[in-house]
């Protein structure tokens, strides 16, 4: 077994440049804000940990873990790469064993993932991850525990949202079990061009968290996070202002929560009214549920616009207006 070392974050200056030449030679233009992550942009928000595998190079492969505060029982794995040429040798192996390892050993119970690779997709599914619904891959503590099971023992008695805040990194390990519980519609989020994790397996690493950051970065959008009573994650609205002047708002809630999605949307709805001409949202024609939930905010009128990209397939979709 080739020899890991684990990180603390932050992490030197040295190696995060060796980090960042791995990463970027790997995935081609990294934008997950790593080098600000290493250098521990996230400390108060989640607990986070870079595992290196050595050859004759001192980071021949790395991963990354992030283990959220509020929720410590879940977490992410990303940025699982190997140089090419220390490839095949067990090193990425060696590696994600280490951080399933100490994610399992930090008291972690549930280790979520995206991939789209399927050579790396066997080396998860050797070291026990699974993907519930061809949705995020994950591996469990309890192996005895079905992964549709554990999101929906997660979620017991979740009923409303109690707590509505602008979104934030904390939520970046809460992300994925929400994606992949259940939910009737195809089209999640038009502004994070989120479809149904049911319809669309997600397939980069930890791209979850980045799509909502991308949408807040350069301040022409916002999202919010709806928590329940126990505090757990149960739902994420958005807003973006196009280039017509208009503001598009959109989100989904775990299925409990039913009406509390009319407050999160209403967080959105607020944000955006204090920036757009107008405020519209874009649904997939198939959605109807979600059609009569924007008609309850008085935001109907459907119109035929172009079918809606997302990773998964392209998506028959209407425009939908709030009265002016
Ligand atoms: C996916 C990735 C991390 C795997 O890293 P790796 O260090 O080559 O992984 P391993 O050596 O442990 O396993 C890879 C293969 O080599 C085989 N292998 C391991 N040790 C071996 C050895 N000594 N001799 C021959 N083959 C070996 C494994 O069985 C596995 O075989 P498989 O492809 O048939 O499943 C690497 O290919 C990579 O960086 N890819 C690009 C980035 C990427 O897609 N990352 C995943 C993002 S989610």
């Amino acid at each position: 077994m080739a020899e890991v070392a684990t990180l603390d974050i932050p992490v030197a200056a040295p190696l995060v440049t060796q980090l960042m030449a791995l990463w970027t030679d790997a995935f081609g233009e990294w934008d997950q804000d790593s080098e600000r992550v290493l250098a521990g942009s996230e400390r108060g928000q989640n607990f986070s940990m870079v595992f290196v595998g050595s050859a004759d190079d001192p980071v021949a492969a790395a991963a990354q873990t992030t283990q959220s505060l509020r929720a410590p029982t879940l977490g992410t794995l990303g940025s699982v790469a190997t140089w090419p040429q220390y490839q095949r040798r067990g090193i990425g192996t060696a590696v994600v064993a280490a951080a399933r390892d100490r994610f399992f050993a930090d008291g972690g119970e549930a280790l979520f993932l995206g991939t789209g690779n399927p050579a790396a997709e066997r080396l998860y599914r050797r070291l026990g991850w699974d993907r519930p619904h061809g949705a995020m891959m994950v591996t469990l503590r309890d192996a005895d525990i079905a992964p549709d099971e554990f999101i929906a023992d997660y979620y017991e008695g979740t009923r409303s949202i109690v707590t509505i805040a602008r979104g934030d990194a904390g939520a970046r390990a809460c992300l994925p079990p929400l994606a992949a519980a259940p939910h009737p519609w195809s089209l999640r989020d038009a502004n994070v061009l989120l479809q149904s994790v049911h319809h669309a397996p997600v397939r980069a690493c930890e791209s979850l968290l980045v799509r909502y950051e991308r949408l807040a970065a350069d301040g022409d959008g916002a999202w919010f996070e709806g928590r329940d009573s126990a505090d757990r994650l149960v739902g994420v609205a958005t807003a973006r202002l196009l280039a017509t002047g208009e503001c598009r708002i959109d989100g989904f809630a775990h299925v409990a929560v039913r009406d509390g999605i009319l407050d999160l949307l209403g967080a959105a709805k607020e944000w955006a009214n204090e920036r757009g001409d107008a405020i519209v949202a874009d649904v997939a024609a198939a959605d109807v549920g979600k059609l009569a939930l924007f008609e309850r905010m008085g935001i109907a009128r459907p119109q035929p616009i172009d079918p809606i990209d997302t990773e998964g397939a392209a998506l028959a979709a209407v425009r939908l207006a709030a009265a002016r």
